[in-house]
């Protein structure tokens, strides 16, 4: 009210400007002051005497106005300097919605290219608020704040790693990283089909090759030690956990092979000595449908011999005290029930450390058929890939008994959906492609309503809800 009161008075004084300027008293006075810069002091105030009759309250407005300038900006400052970092954080995160929609006019890559330019230079919201408790929880030793992480094909050359952590995400995947540097797949190769929220991409695994990312990598992780090192020293909360190697945020690294190598083993164990001493665990990418042959490595046998030789080629590096990354498969979500038990098995005998379910599916659910993008080849990813990534989530955490950490992904878009997918059988959980439509806002919503979840339905804890619907 007070504010619109504000609006109205300084609309009224200003017209009266403007039709003062356009007075022939008022126009004779500027240009006489203007002709007249250097003449006499009782010229101006003869000129100045003219205007006075014809609007004898502007200068008490004028005065007015501007000590309620005055006002607004002392009283702005002392509110400003008064409000804590998390409202002005929270702020910026609701700023960000106003730009997405510019985002959307963009051609899909140039706007992904231009959210990673963004975030490479922190050019993000940073989340200062701490994460609700009952989202905290440790996997593989290591404590992650909440259990919401951004999925790999985002940060495919980890250039931005800071700044989508300071989103606020428990964790950030990078890759899939390749051995060699390669373009992918020709051009337009991400579309999307807004209306269903969902993406279909045939990236190919464009990747800038193992040098540049490890290159990258290792300045990142020494500036993120840094960061985190002066930060905790003048913390006076010394209860504050380490997350990952370089600091709270966790980085997970994942490996893809090149589409041009025979030898797809080789490939991922190159990747492992190359990227695993910044990775706080790796990822073996088999399930991309957009690299020939790739997905064929799930099979029982493929799959026992790969990861018996990633596993070997990680455990003869010489690794410090805290010992070497864990290590994950990611799946397709188009496996017949056969597929997942072997893939189960060979999990369970392999005590292979997680599996992250699931990839993009070469499917078409019916709920898209009637957009023409879903003819693209590729694959589909997004709100209509939930179903079908969260049911064999479910089957997967029943055949390896709850006894390997999954990661759920696939259609999360809210935190009733990752609900879903704890209850589902997920230990974490990932997302692409809400967060590239939803973008930064996305993150803290998601967490806030998770945690309402739990809270309303009697959980203490994640924990307490991993599995929930499978028993
Ligand atoms: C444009 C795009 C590129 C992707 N690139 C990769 C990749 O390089 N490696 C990988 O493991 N997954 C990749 N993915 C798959 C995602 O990590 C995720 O598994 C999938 O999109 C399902 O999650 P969502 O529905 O939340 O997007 C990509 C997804 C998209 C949309």
């Amino acid at each position: 009210m007070a504010g619109r009161i504000g609006f109205r008075y300084m609309k009224e004084c200003l017209t009266q400007k403007l039709k003062s300027m356009g007075s022939p008293v008022a126009k004779s006075r500027h240009l006489s002051s203007a002709a007249s810069s250097g003449s006499s002091s009782s010229s101006s105030s003869s000129a100045a005497a003219a205007v006075k009759p014809k609007f004898p309250h502007s200068s008490r407005k004028g005065r007015l106005l501007t000590g309620a300038t005055i006002g607004l900006l002392i009283g702005g400052g002392a509110y400003a300097s008064t409000v804590d970092e998390a409202t002005f954080g929270g702020w910026l995160f609701n700023a960000t919605k106003v730009v997405n929609p510019f985002f959307a006019l963009l051609d899909p890559e140039v706007a992904h290219r231009l959210a990673v330019t963004a975030a490479s230079r922190g050019w993000v919201p940073r989340e200062r608020k701490p994460d609700p408790q009952i989202l905290g929880l440790e996997v593989w030793g290591r404590r992650f704040s909440n259990p919401i992480g951004l999925s790999a094909g985002f940060d495919k050359n980890a250039e931005a790693v800071e700044g989508l952590l300071a989103l606020g995400f428990g964790f950030v995947e990078v890759g899939s990283v390749t051995p060699i540097p390669q373009e992918g797949n020709p051009k337009p190769r991400i579309f999307r089909l807004r209306e269903e929220g969902a993406l279909i991409n045939r990236c190919g695994f464009n990747s800038e090759g193992i040098v540049a990312v490890a290159k990258r990598l290792g300045a990142q992780h020494g500036k993120r030690k840094l960061a985190e090192t002066s930060s905790t020293s003048t913390s006076s909360n010394d209860e504050v956990k380490q997350g990952g190697k370089a600091g709270p945020g966790i980085l997970g690294v994942n490996i893809g092979k090149n589409k041009s190598s025979e030898d797809a083993a080789a490939d991922y164990v190159q990747g492992v000595h190359t990227l695993s001493q910044y990775a706080d665990y790796l990822v073996i990418n088999i399930s991309s449908p957009n690299t020939p042959g790739l997905r064929q490595l799930q099979g029982r046998k493929q799959l026992k011999d790969l990861v018996k030789k990633v596993q070997a080629a990680r455990d003869e590096m010489q690794w410090a005290e805290e010992g070497p990354p864990p290590l994950l498969v990611k799946i397709a979500p188009d496996l017949s029930k056969q597929d997942l038990e072997d893939i189960a098995a060979v999990a369970l005998a392999l005590r292979l450390d997680g599996l992250i379910i699931s990839n993009t599916t070469i499917s078409r659910p019916e709920e898209i058929q009637s957009n023409p993008v879903s003819k693209e080849s590729g694959g589909l990813s997004g709100k209509p890939l939930f179903g079908l990534s969260t049911n064999i989530l479910k089957d997967m955490y029943i055949l390896t008994k709850g006894r390997i950490p999954l990661i759920g992904c696939g259609g999360v878009s809210s935190g009733e959906d990752a609900y879903k997918k704890i209850r589902a059988g997920a230990t974490l959980v990932q997302l692409y492609t809400a967060f590239a439509y939803g973008g930064p806002a996305l993150i803290p919503r998601i967490k806030a309503e998770l945690a309402q979840c739990l809270e309303r339905d009697g959980f203490k804890s994640i924990y307490e809800a991993i599995g929930a619907d499978c028993r």
